[in-house]
């Protein structure tokens, strides 16, 4: 087992991170402190960590900065004795990065390569440098077939070319300089504070408000759909246990067609929340709207290896994972409130504005 100490997690206070950061305290016997390192963006929201920050005084600490200020990062470095990075900070949103890809080329690329820089100038006590990437880099599967550890890069959105970039760049940096690095490529996750811009919760969101459910196409398109707390798993499972230089793919083995996925929580919002006005089933909500520019058709994920390798085991099923979430945006009105009308920027600006 790998170990360390002060552990690096960058976009912390975004969907998978904070469910990273609260698996990794209350679910692992890791003693250490962590530091979440996160500029706030729209999809960074210190809320999701209110319980850590009063439940882990000391053992968990906050820095509001941005990856792309390489003096920040060496600051945050060497303040902590920082010796184990996990990397997850990113733009994330695939139609953002249609309509306006600047902030995907500086942040992922440009805020990637300063990170491995960083880590690499302090190599004499970085442990590990993981780096947490999406199944997006190998672009569109067909009808069958899946995605592995050797399957050939091939994105296809801006988004996905600029995880694909940070990936080479990590992996560079061990080949040529021997940085001690891991990285995950994993399937669409699912859970607890995600931005309700993404699929799952801006579909709960919408139906238990009444509002049209916008399906891109015929909503044919397949994603492999895995809940959030066994990404972290995976990826602790990954840092503790993976040999350095190597790579694994992460998946749900649950692919779903969009308009399935769709379906199944008007359902589950149908059974656990009052009924909407009109008496109307929400799947009468659904509306086909434009597709997504170049919108990949299929990924699914063949995630043997980590299991065969490292004894990683998914623990959520598809029924229980979808119930679990929708009854949390459900039972989280104080959250989803701050989300969707800001409240939690103006939180921003009075706790962090003059840092
Ligand atoms: P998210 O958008 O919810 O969170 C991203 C976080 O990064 C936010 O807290 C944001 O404030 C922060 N951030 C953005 N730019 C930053 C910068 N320049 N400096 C510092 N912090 C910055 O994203 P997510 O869905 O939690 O994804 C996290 C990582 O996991 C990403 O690297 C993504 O590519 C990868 N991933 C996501 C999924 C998924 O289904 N969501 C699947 C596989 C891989
Ligand atoms: O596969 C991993 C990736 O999963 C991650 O790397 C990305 O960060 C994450 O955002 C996610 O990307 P997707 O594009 O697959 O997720 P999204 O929730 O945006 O969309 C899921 C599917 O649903 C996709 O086929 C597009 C479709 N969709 C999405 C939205 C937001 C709709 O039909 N309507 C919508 O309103």
């Amino acid at each position: 087992m790998r170990s360390f100490q002060n552990l690096l997690v960058t976009g912390g206070a975004g969907f998978i991170g904070s469910n990273f950061i609260r698996y990794v305290l209350r679910q692992t016997d890791f003693a250490g402190r962590i530091v979440n390192l996160d500029a706030l963006t729209y999809a960074g929201n210190p809320l999701s960590l209110e319980d850590v920050a009063r439940d882990f005084p000391g053992r968990y600490v906050f820095e509001h900065a941005d990856i792309r200020d390489k003096a920040a990062l060496a600051r945050i470095f060497d303040a902590y004795g920082i010796d184990a990075v996990c990397h997850f900070a990113a733009e994330s949103h695939v139609d953002r990065s249609i309509v306006s890809p600047d902030d995907f080329i500086q942040t992922n690329i440009v805020g990637t390569f300063n990170l491995v820089q960083a880590a690499r100038e302090r190599m004499d006590r970085i442990v590990l440098f993981h780096h947490v990437s999406t199944d997006e880099v190998f672009g569109s599967l067909g009808d069958t077939g899946y995605f592995s550890e050797t399957t050939a890069y091939a994105p296809h959105s801006p988004y996905s070319a600029s995880k694909a970039a940070s990936d080479h760049i990590v992996r560079a940096y061990h080949d040529t300089y021997g940085l001690p690095t891991t990285l995950s490529n994993c399937s669409n996750n699912y859970g607890p504070y995600q931005f309700p811009e993404k699929l799952v919760p801006l579909m709960t969101l919408n139906a238990l408000e009444g509002r049209p459910l916008p399906v891109y196409g015929e909503g044919l398109n397949v994603r492999d759909w895995l809940y959030v707390e066994d990404h972290c798993s995976a990826i602790w499972t990954v840092m503790t246990r993976a040999a350095v230089g190597e790579t694994y793919c992460v998946g749900g083995r649950c692919e779903q067609r969009n308009i399935d996925i769709v379906r199944r929580i008007c359902a589950l919002v149908d059974r656990l929340a009052p009924p909407l006005p009109s008496g109307a089933p929400r799947e009468s909500l659904i509306t086909h709207v434009a597709d997504r520019l170049g919108h990949d058709h299929r990924y699914a994920i063949d995630c043997s290896r980590l299991e065969r390798d490292l004894g990683w085991r998914q623990s959520v099923d598809a029924d229980s994972g979808f119930e679990k979430t929708v009854r949390w945006y459900l039972t989280n009105p104080a959250w989803v409130d701050s989300v969707r009308t800001g409240a939690y920027r103006q939180w921003i600006e009075r706790n962090y504005a003059n840092r």
